[in-house]
Order: structure tokens, then sequence, then C-alpha cells
């Protein structure tokens, strides 16, 4: 209880916090009570290496969770945010903002595809994906077509967990328990062709997992439909890779419906899949960028909504009619933030990195082969660049899963042996930190093929 004058109490030790009763006064997304058991406490890191509050080492295979892209403890970066912090830490984002933040926003326009240039800063992911939910309904309103506020996205598809980012998102295991969500969110089926939810094969099928969302949009009336939001590359649901037509088929839907295609690159952004932005990996410019985790390199809350020229002027104009972009956060253009990011952001080009990641991603692809021929229960790896998944099944040829979330088994068991990677009942996934060395990835792949051997060891599979 306060009083009037309250002295600062003693802190726990770092060691103290392995302690269930201290746990107690945190939440984190697992189940808390089996999360305790074991908890995942991590101390201090290093390039791609993390340390535990007990000084165990793990190898960061998920660069924390597809954020650290170059890596911890960069001194470059730190020096960057340090010389900012003497300078400014904080603006008034109600009216007006900083000289840093107009530089990372003249920085991304120079660097995101086509006409993409007009920025709006946020702290995280849901907001920047909320963000350009809203610009869509808004877009349509400053455009005459204030009948356009349905979005359409995926199944399976994950764009964060505010409400509105959360009622894009196609994941019932995180929607379920919050359930209504909001109106005006339709989901579609995405291109999961290792299991298509049409039983159909891909190139024969034609791609009905395009076609059919023109059918969708048809049927809704297009002149209700404000956008439609992707991941260029799914993440949930094991790292959904689509057909190289699938997103140039979505843009020229949207083109011939007068919608927005939304891309939500906070994973695949800033070099993930061996370019800059996976539009650029698929060839595909959309009307708005979504980017996040990558691009301050986990160094300072940052994401920014990107978007194209023509949208951005709409915003543009008279107050009486055009009240400009009804959205903010307080902390949206961080001083602090922006200097991280343009900082990472340097790291990224002066280093190649997008190189290094098409290159290591090779090197992945290897690995993970070799897996499966030796071990026999990976029916399908996936994704591009540094960002790739192995899907565990018990028969190749009906693909018919491993039983008790034999996925979640290995991953566990990995950790155990000092690997960080995103584990699921059926899929593995790693995103290495984009400055991953020929070496690191061989000692992880090490550390997953011993793994996953232990447990098919115990299950007898
Ligand atoms: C593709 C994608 N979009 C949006 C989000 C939400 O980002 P945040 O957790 O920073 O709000 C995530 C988070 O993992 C994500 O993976």
């Amino acid at each position: 209880m306060a009083t009037a004058s309250q002295s600062m109490p003693d802190l726990i030790t770092e060691a103290q916090a392995y302690e269930e009763r201290f746990l107690r006064q945190i939440f984190v997304r697992d189940q808390m009570a089996e999360w305790s058991k074991h908890p995942l406490i991590m101390a201090r890191a290093e390039d791609v290496s993390y340390w535990d509050v007990n000084g165990k080492h793990y190898h960061d295979a998920l660069s924390g969770i597809y954020v650290a892209s170059i890596g911890h403890n960069n001194r470059k970066v730190i020096d960057a945010i340090k010389e900012q912090f003497d300078r400014l830490t904080f603006s008034p984002a109600m009216h007006g903002t900083n000289p840093v933040a107009v530089q990372l926003a003249n920085l991304l326009a120079e660097l995101a595809p086509g006409d993409l240039e007009a920025v709006k800063f946020q702290c995280g992911g849901s907001e920047v994906t909320e963000a350009a939910i809203k610009l869509a309904r808004q877009y349509h309103r400053l455009t005459g077509s204030p009948g356009k506020y349905k979005i359409i996205s995926r199944y399976q598809s994950w764009h964060g967990s505010t409400l509105g980012a959360l009622s894009a998102s196609g994941l019932k295991a995180r929607k379920t328990v919050n359930e209504p969500m909001a109106p005006g969110f339709l989901h579609v089926f995405p291109p999961t062709c290792y299991r298509c939810p049409f039983g159909k094969t891909y190139p024969s099928c034609e791609l009905t997992c395009a076609t059919i969302i023109e059918q969708v949009i048809a049927m809704e009336d297009p002149e209700t439909v404000a956008a439609i939001m992707v991941e260029p590359i799914g993440h949930t649901g094991g790292v959904i890779d689509p057909p190289e037509e699938y997103l140039p088929m979505l843009r020229e839907i949207c083109n011939r419906h007068n919608i927005l295609l939304i891309f939500d690159e906070i994973i695949t952004g800033f070099g993930r899949t061996g370019h800059l932005f996976a539009a650029e990996t698929f060839g595909v410019v959309p009307d708005v960028l979504c980017v996040a985790k990558g691009m301050s390199g986990g160094y300072a809350p940052l994401s920014a909504m990107i978007c194209r020229r023509p949208i951005a002027d709409a915003f543009w104009g008279p107050i009486e009619s055009n009240p400009g972009f009804v959205e903010g956060h307080t902390f949206e253009g961080n001083p602090i933030s922006c200097a991280a990011g343009i900082a990472v952001i340097r790291e990224i080009l002066d280093r190649d990195l997008c190189g290094n990641a098409r290159e290591q991603g090779a090197r992945l692809r290897a690995g993970f082969e070799r897996l499966a021929e030796r071990h026999g229960v990976i029916g399908d790896i996936r994704g591009k660049g540094l960002f790739q998944a192995i899907e565990f099944v018990r028969d190749s040829v009906t693909k018919e899963p491993l039983p008790d979330a034999f996925g979640v088994r290995v991953g566990r068991r990995a950790l155990e042996h000092g690997l960080l990677c995103r584990f699921d009942p059926n899929w593995i996934a790693f995103g290495p930190p984009l400055i991953v060395t020929a070496e690191q990835i061989d000692s992880m792949v090490a550390i997953l093929d011993r793994s996953l051997g232990e447990v098919l060891a115990e299950t007898g599979a």
C-alpha cells in the first residue's frame, strides 16, 4: 500500500526470478502453472546466443521471436540509441513529431518498393495492422466509397492481439476465448498447398485459393469490401509459403474491385526472406505494407505502416472535408525507437544481410533436407531465406500427423539442449538472426537432429 513518503522496495534478485512465488506476479503467454515448472528467463544475449538467469546457453534460431534481425548486443546500434538518449527521448505525438521520425520515414520511403512512401509509426505489430484496417476504411470514405468496410483475411493467420487485429486473424485457439469479434471481418482459406483445403494439387488447381476470393467478393458485394490483408508468407499454420502466382493474382483482384491490398510483413520484413521485403521476393507492391519486429531488431519497440502515395494523398485536404488520418498512439514515432530503427536498417544494408539470409537460408534448407532423409518423419519443408519450417508426419503418403503433439516434444527437447526455435504440435520453424554464420546454422540443425532422434526413440515411431 502506498504511503505519503514511500521508499523504493528492494528488488528481487535475478536468480529469484525462477521461483514460482515471484513468477505469480507476471503473466506470460503460456499456460502459467505449466510454464512455471520450467520457466524460460533470459538474462543476457550476444550475436545469436542467449544465456538464461542460470547461465545456460541457447542458440537463438528464432531471433527471439523473429525480432533480433541483426543479432543481440550490437554496439553500433546501442551507441546510436545512447546518442539519441542525450538529445531527445520523447516528443509530443499529439501535436507533432521529431527529426529522427521524419528521417526514418524518408528512409523507408526510399527503401520500400514502388510508391510506398507515407509512413505511420507505432510501437508494435498489432498497432500497425489495426492502423492499416482503419486507413483502408477511412480512405474509401474520403474517396467516395463509404460503403466499403469489410476486411478479408485468412484462416490460420495472425495479425495481432488487439481486437481489430485479432478479428482479422484466423486462429481459433487465440480468438474463441475473446469472442464475439468485431463485425466486418471475413476469412478465406490460405494457400496451404501441402494440405490443400480444396483437395487439389498445384499447379493443376489453377490456384482455387486465389480465384475463390474473387467469388467471395462478388457474393459479399464489391462495394462493401475495403481491403484484403495477408502475410506474404503466413507464419501460424506452419510457414505457409504461397505459389508464385498467388500474390500477383490477389493484386489483380484488388485492382479490379478498388480494394486495398495490405501486406502484413511484421515477420517477413527487413531481410527475412532474402530481400528487404517479401513484397520484392514475390514481385508485388501492396497498397499498404506493415512492418515491425526486425526493423528495430528488438533494441526498442517500433513498427510502421507504409502506404502508397495516392492513398496518402487522399488524406491531405481542407479540414472541413478531411480531418487527416484518425488514428494515433502516445508513443508513435518515439525518437529512441526511430534512432534504433535507422541504426538497424543501416546494419542490414551495410553488411548485405539480405544476401546472407539467402546464402544461409540455402544451407538451412539443405540441413532440413538431411533431417528429412535421416528420420523419415518430415513431410514438407517450406519457407524462404531465414524463415523456414518443417512439418512432421507419421506417413509421407497419407500425411497423417504424428500423435501427442510431437513437434512440441521435439521443440521442448531442443530447448533442453540449448536451441530456441518455434514449435507447434505438427511443425517447427527456424528464423535465426540475419547475421547467422554457416557454422551456427550447422550447430542449430545438429541440435534439432539430436532432439528429433531422441523423441523418436522414446516414441518408438
Ligand atoms: C505476422 C504478424 N502480424 C502481427 C503481429 C503482431 O505483432 P505484435 O505482437 O508486435 O503486436 C505478429 C506477432 O507475432 C505477427 O507475427
